[in-house]
């Protein structure tokens, strides 16, 4: 998803509360509901993301202490107020007025816990408003399911007089499919004034801001409602809404990749975060995860079982059924199937990482071959390179790491283990099985166990 302070429309003098103090308690987890990441980005930064591409005024995020992380994570400029207890969703609107700015004179409202709400469903709302002159409107959807939601209970010009909360709704008023989206748009004097109104209910103790649609009523103002789709709208309470939030999210993202040419054969088993940048003609084989800040260039083919982590993947590359995180692979490098490049790599131009290979913190030179079974850990190795089956880098002696420098043109036989620190000479070799301990000269040969140092060979 692209960053939305680029939007050329963007409203100002309008202010957002995001409601994410609530504890979710229905997801059955110990951490809040909406620091919950879908695709990567905590639950309520998807409502905030959507909201900062209609208003440029920044947002406030109503926070409890349990949530205040989400703050750090928000985009620069982000406001926060703190909800000291769940006491509610009116309460925790009057713990956001002391922040709201001198200048904003609309509120919207919205709940932390809608990750799909679209920008032009905020867009409706405020118009919708406004053009109706009074203090207050909220969105409102026909609901497959309105379990749990609020219904919204209309008067006969189809306007709002009073949401009626699921747990203190009659039977009857439980057949109704109308629900409450919990996404509003008000007048901040009538908002301030109102909201001092507000009484806890006596069933829940929890102070509602739903109550707010029957003051407005009653002060000869209903609430006109946004009938938006459910598609957007809906909220995410328990572990079956989040599974079916991030079905939705992937599918919107990775419609945007294929309509900028990346291919895709199943994208119903692609999971790509937002932040991820994937050039035209790539092709991503199904069961793949691409998380993080990651690129990848163009005729790029990533196949299946692959997970790549904040990383940079070149043009023309290969990646085969591998784990490649906070790495880089240079364009033409082919990895996999089955090799784990872990964080600090750099493969070189067209070079090969093979089955079973395992990389940390190694620079690989231009048209290296780690073909099979070898573990580089804290290595360089210079341009072509051979890296034998089973070659293993001991760059931990129980208290430090230490490095392997491997020359270019360099060759080391089948099951060479390499006692860090050493350095290997340029198009220097080692015999199968050698076990060496100690640096070879440039076009040296070592053999045996501990290593002989032949010189003078190549
Ligand atoms: C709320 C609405 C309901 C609506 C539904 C839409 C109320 C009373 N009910 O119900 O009419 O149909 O959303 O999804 O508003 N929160 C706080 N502090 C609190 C309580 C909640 O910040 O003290 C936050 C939560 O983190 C969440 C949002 O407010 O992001 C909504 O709370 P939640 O408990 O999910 O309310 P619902 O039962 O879904
Ligand atoms: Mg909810």
């Amino acid at each position: 998803m692209t960053p939305s302070s680029t939007g050329p429309e963007r409203l100002s003098g309008v202010t957002a509360i995001i409601l994410a103090a609530g504890v979710g308690s229905r997801m059955g987890a110990a951490e809040p509901k909406v620091l919950h990441p879908l695709l990567g980005r905590p639950m309520a930064l998807w409502v905030l993301e959507s909201i900062h591409t209609v208003a440029s005024d920044p947002a406030i995020l109503l926070l409890s202490p349990a949530t205040a992380a989400l703050h750090a994570l928000a985009p620069k400029g982000t406001l926060r107020a703190e909800q000291p207890e769940p006491r509610g969703t009116g309460d925790a609107v009057r713990c956001a007025i002391p922040v709201l700015p001198v200048g904003a004179t609309e509120i919207l409202i919205a709940c932390g816990d809608t990750p799909l709400l679209e920008p032009s469903t905020i867009s409706a709302l405020i118009a919708a408003r406004r053009a109706a002159k009074v203090p207050l409107a909220l969105a409102a959807f026909h609901a497959e399911d309105p379990t749990g939601y609020g219904r919204v209970e209309l008067n006969d010009a189809g306007r709002a007089t009073r949401i009626i909360e699921e747990r203190d709704a009659s039977p009857e008023t439980r057949e109704s499919d109308l629900v409450n989206a919990g996404l509003y748009v008000v007048e901040r004097a009538w908002l301030e004034t109102a909201l001092k109104g507000l009484v806890a209910s006596k069933a829940t103790g929890e102070i509602y801001l739903t109550d707010l649609v029957a003051a407005a009523a009653a002060a000869g103002s209903p609430a006109p409602i946004l009938l938006g789709s459910g598609a957007d709208l809906e909220g995410v309470n328990d572990r079956r809404q989040f599974a079916d939030a991030a079905a939705a999210l992937r599918e919107r993202i990775n419609a945007g990749h294929m309509e900028r040419g990346v291919g895709m054969v199943d994208p119903t088993t692609i999971w790509i975060d937002p932040t991820v940048e994937i050039a035209a003609d790539v092709t991503i084989e199904p069961n793949v995860m691409i998380s993080g800040a990651t690129a990848i260039g163009a005729r790029s083919c990533i196949e299946s079982g692959s997970r790549i982590h904040q990383s940079q993947i070149g043009e023309g590359c290969t990646v085969r059924s591998s784990d490649i995180s906070e790495s880089r692979l240079r364009d033409g490098a082919e990895v996999g199937p089955f090799a784990h490049i872990r964080p600090g790599c750099d493969i070189g131009a067209g070079a090969h990482v093979g089955n079973y290979a395992e990389l940390k913190a190694t620079i690989l030179g231009a048209r290296v071959k780690v073909g099979h079974h070898s573990y580089l850990g804290d290595t360089t190795v210079g341009e072509a390179a051979n890296i034998g089956a089973g070659t293993i880098t001991a760059n931990y002696d129980g208290v430090a790491k230490h490095a392997t420098s491997i020359g270019a043109g360099a060759f080391t036989g089948i099951g060479t283990l390499i006692v860090a620190p050493l350095s290997m000479g340029a198009k220097s070799k080692t015999g199968a099985g050698t076990v060496l301990l100690e640096d070879l000269p440039d076009g040296a040969l070592a053999v045996g166990v501990p290593a002989r140092i032949i010189t003078g060979r190549e």
